[in-house]
């Protein structure tokens, strides 16, 4: 028997992601980026870890993520810390402490922890492209949020996702309602689900989330949010949905959706994608926060934002059979040498330096393993370099894709490489 122990493996819940499937991520980033961009984000980068109380207050220290799932931990300084739940908390505690001009708009891609039970799009670590943008209750700004999402989601060539949209309505009318709810609650406690049938006066709201049939009937029945706004809020749901209708994004009303965290306020929303299996068919989700700088320690700022899940968004593509790769990540060249004379580093350094993706070999392997490596590398063309080209100052560049190769084979002066390369890659694309 070896000696040699066992290899470590990824914690549960959690994935290595390789190339090539990581050009699926790389491309989800890159069209987000470029995106937020086009909508005027910037983007904002905070510590993986914050004070716990970022999040107890933020989140809602009776929310599903804060009470069961964070980790938490001391360090050796004694401070308790939460490896970051989801992204907004975050960026409100570093608006507050930077107070950069408003609206602040915010563009994340990032790590989130929560410890639940692992199951397919349900991960211990998972990943979240999101905005947040801080300082207007403008609902023009609340369209724009939802558009981004909607315009990023048909960017990346999905098509069957639906928006549902809710408004919780201000402080003042969440808590009445709230009252309305707990009432109904409690004239139906013996139908809840065991859980809720425990807690549900502990945050009555949560109950509208439980997704278990006993609780789903009680709530069915029970008064609705967008009953019970004031005009003011009323007003600016109306606006929020005339926004949307005016650029063409369709939403149903989902009277229910109150969403996991404690932070939210008036427009909440939810994109669920019919491919998925509807237990784990929430693609993002997002909503207003307008106390939650203020619960931080800020000045009375409102807020918005949406996350969405890398995981998730790249499950749908499959479910939905969107085969269109979003970055091509395939070398443009691969350098075959066989001179044994350093040849490829000096070609691979001018044509990387003209913006060309180069692969090559290493250690001196023969020529027939070298185009094997050129072949499973995907690349479009070869370089070759023997010894008798190198004595020439010559090198011959074969066409990979058109699989002809007497009509793509031609060999040129290695001064002309970058110019025809060039002009082989363009002509193809
Ligand atoms: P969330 O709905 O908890 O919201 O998460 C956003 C998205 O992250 C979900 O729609 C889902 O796609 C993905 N997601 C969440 N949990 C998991 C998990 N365990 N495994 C895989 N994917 C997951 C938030 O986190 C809020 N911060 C969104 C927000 C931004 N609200 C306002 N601004």
């Amino acid at each position: 028997m070896s000696d040699s122990p066992a290899p470590f493996q990824a914690p549960v819940g959690t994935h290595d992601v390789l190339a090539p499937d990581s050009a699926g991520w790389e491309g989800l980033v890159a069209t987000f980026a470029t995106l937020a961009y086009q909508y005027g984000f910037g983007l904002v980068i905070t510590p993986m870890f914050e004070d716990v109380g970022v999040f107890n207050r933020g989140i809602g220290e009776t929310s599903e993520v804060a009470s069961k799932e964070m980790y938490v931990f001391t360090d050796r300084g004694q401070r308790t810390w939460a490896l970051r739940p989801e992204g907004t908390a975050s960026v409100v505690r570093a608006f507050v402490q930077h107070q950069p001009p408003t609206p602040w708009k915010a563009w994340y891609v990032t790590p989130a922890f929560r410890y639940e039970r692992p199951q397919a799009g349900r991960y211990r670590q998972h990943h979240q492209l999101g905005v947040e943008v801080l300082g207007s209750d403008d609902p023009a700004i609340d369209v724009e949020v939802i558009s981004l999402a909607w315009r990023f989601f048909e960017a990346v060539g999905l098509r069957r996702i639906r928006l549902l949209l809710n408004s919780m309505g201000h402080e003042e009318c969440r808590g009445r309602y709230v009252e309305l709810l707990a009432t109904h609650l409690d004239a139906n406690v013996s139908r809840l689900c065991d859980e809720h049938r425990r807690s549900w006066a502990t945050n009555p709201l949560r109950v509208l989330d439980c997704k278990r049939p006993e609780c789903v009937a009680v709530t069915e029945r029970g008064p609705m949010l967008p009953d019970h706004l004031c005009d003011d809020c009323r007003d600016h749901f109306a606006h929020v949905v005339e926004g949307l209708t005016s650029i063409g994004i369709e939403s149903t009303l989902a009277p229910r959706l109150v969403r996991g965290f404690d932070y939210y306020t008036r427009t909440t929303f939810e994109f669920v994608a019919d491919a998925l299996d509807s237990a784990q068919n929430a693609v993002g989700g997002g909503g207003r926060y307008d106390r939650l700088a203020e619960q931080l320690g800020g000045p009375p700022t409102s807020g918005i934002g949406f996350g969405s899940g890398i995981e998730r968004l790249l499950m749908v593509r499959v479910a939905e059979g969107v085969t269109e790769t979003l970055l091509e990540r395939n070398p443009d060249v691969f350098v075959v040498d066989t001179t044994g004379a350093g040849v490829a580093t000096v070609l691979a350094d001018r044509l990387r330096r003209s913006a060309i993706a180069v692969q090559r070999a290493y250690d001196g392997r023969s020529m027939k393993a070298q185009m094997k490596a050129a072949d499973r590398a995907g690349a479009r063309l070869a370089l070759l370099v023997g010894p008798a080209e190198h004595a020439a100052g010559q090198v011959t560049i074969r066409d990979l894709r058109s699989g002809d190769f007497d009509q793509t084979q031609r060999t040129i002066d290695q001064s002309d490489v970058v110019a025809i390369v060039r002009e082989l890659l363009t002509k193809k694309r």
